[in-house]
């Protein structure tokens, strides 16, 4: 096994990371919004995706590689943006770069990523995605283009299910306030995480360095109103075409549910869609990825690249999404539980997890090809 045998799932690591690192921390990665009924129907609902077994099938050989834009990847698998990664373990972003790089699996960065995005491009050289929240200025948003495209990222991805800062509770509770305020409660719950406090002593705190030429982050007193203000509040089609015209590589729209934001989105020559929402941290109400992957037309399916996240969690995850005609599955929160859970080696441990599982399940299913997974197993 190439991973620790006291943490041999994601679901063990997530136990662990809750120990390891200070709770605004741990809330703010973990917690879906209101009543998290969205963050637990991401999960009941995979768990109910059941798969035929197919024997009398030699599956002593499986290959795990996925197409994705003209790229082949080793794995199905791709690790989805997540704001203030660092947060949760400092080196967590620069790690997973370099963890993705070496098994040859997308890492997309976020725009409130907090490590140079000049950086991430040289760690991850073959395998580095930007995603994008719109800045509403435009020559913003075309200077940021400008820098993905000279530091040669791979595939850019615009997320649009954030019309509205979410409102959530644990982290208003926790007094998670950015800039960060040395509250006694906030150094109380650093002082109970020594590794954790080492580390991110020796790194700094995390700051959005991204996005320090485009205003005086280091002197606003509220964040959530500068971002406010910085970016757009519902993001247009209209806007979407523009970048089109502005990036000629492989472009995705994350955060769509809908068939018809999705046909939309399709026609105006969009090359994929990471159909999530968000991991359950926006709309309480939402439907889960599954639900939305079944209310999808066949031939949306196969005309578009559809990437499915929200709720992965095991190898046996990434197989489901595929049946349900996904291309590859992604996850946030089981790379970071990961990092939390195993410090810099943890990008590593998780991904060969996920290349365990999803072997043996591809072996029990008879599926000896992922690209060549399909409904016929469910
Ligand atoms: C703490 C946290 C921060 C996130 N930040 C971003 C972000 O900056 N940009 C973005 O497009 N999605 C962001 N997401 C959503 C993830 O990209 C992804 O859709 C979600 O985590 C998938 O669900 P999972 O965590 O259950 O795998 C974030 C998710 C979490 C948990």
């Amino acid at each position: 096994m190439k991973y620790n045998l006291r943490m041999p799932a994601v679901a063990d690591m997530e136990r662990h990371a809750k120990k390891r690192i200070p709770r605004f921390a741990w809330e703010y990665l973990s917690s879906g919004i209101s009543a998290e009924l969205g963050l637990q129907r991401n999960r009941t609902h995979l768990e109910d995706v059941q798969l035929w077994p197919r024997y009398l099938t030699d599956v002593g050989t499986i290959d795990t590689s996925c197409d994705l834009f003209g790229h082949k990847y080793d794995l199905g698998l791709g690790i989805s943006p997540v704001g203030l990664s660092n947060m949760m373990w400092p080196t967590a972003e620069r790690e997973l770069a370099k963890a993705a790089q070496a098994a040859n699996i997308p890492y997309t960065l976020s725009t409130m990523g907090t490590t140079r995005l000049e950086e991430i491009a040289k760690l991850a050289p073959d395998v580095a995605w930007y995603q994008l929240y719109v800045p509403r200025d435009r020559e913003v948003m075309k200077d940021i283009i400008n820098r993905v495209k000279q530091a040669k990222y791979k595939a850019l991805v615009i997320t649009v299910d954030i019309p509205v800062g979410a409102k959530r509770d644990k982290e208003l509770k926790n007094g998670l306030i950015l800039p960060f305020k040395y509250t006694p409660r906030i150094v109380g719950q650093t002082l109970r995480c020594p590794t954790w406090l080492m580390k991110t002593l020796s790194q700094g705190i995390p700051r959005f360095i991204n996005l320090e030429p485009y205003g005086d982050l280091k002197n606003i007193k509220h964040l959530s109103e500068f971002l406010t203000q910085f970016f757009m509040s519902g993001v247009t089609l209209e806007r979407i075409k523009e970048i089109r015209a502005l990036w000629d590589g492989p472009l995705l729209v994350k955060g769509l549910m809908c068939q018809k934001d999705i046909q939309q989105c399709h026609e105006i020559g969009i090359d994929g869609v990471v159909v999530s929402n968000h991991g359950g941290r926006q709309l309480d109400g939402a439907p889960s990825s599954v639900q939305s992957m079944q209310q999808l037309d066949d031939k949306l399916k196969s005309d578009l690249t559809i990437i499915m996240d929200s709720g992965v969690r095991t190898g046996l995850d990434i197989v489901r999404c595929k049946a349900l005609g996904a291309k590859a599955a992604f996850s946030g929160r089981s790379f970071l539980f990961a990092m939390a859970a195993a410090g810099d080696d943890g990008g590593r441990q998780v991904i060969e997890i996920f290349r365990d599982e999803m072997t043996r399940t591809m072996q029990q299913i008879g599926c000896t090809q992922f690209d060549a997974l399909n409904d016929s197993w469910l």
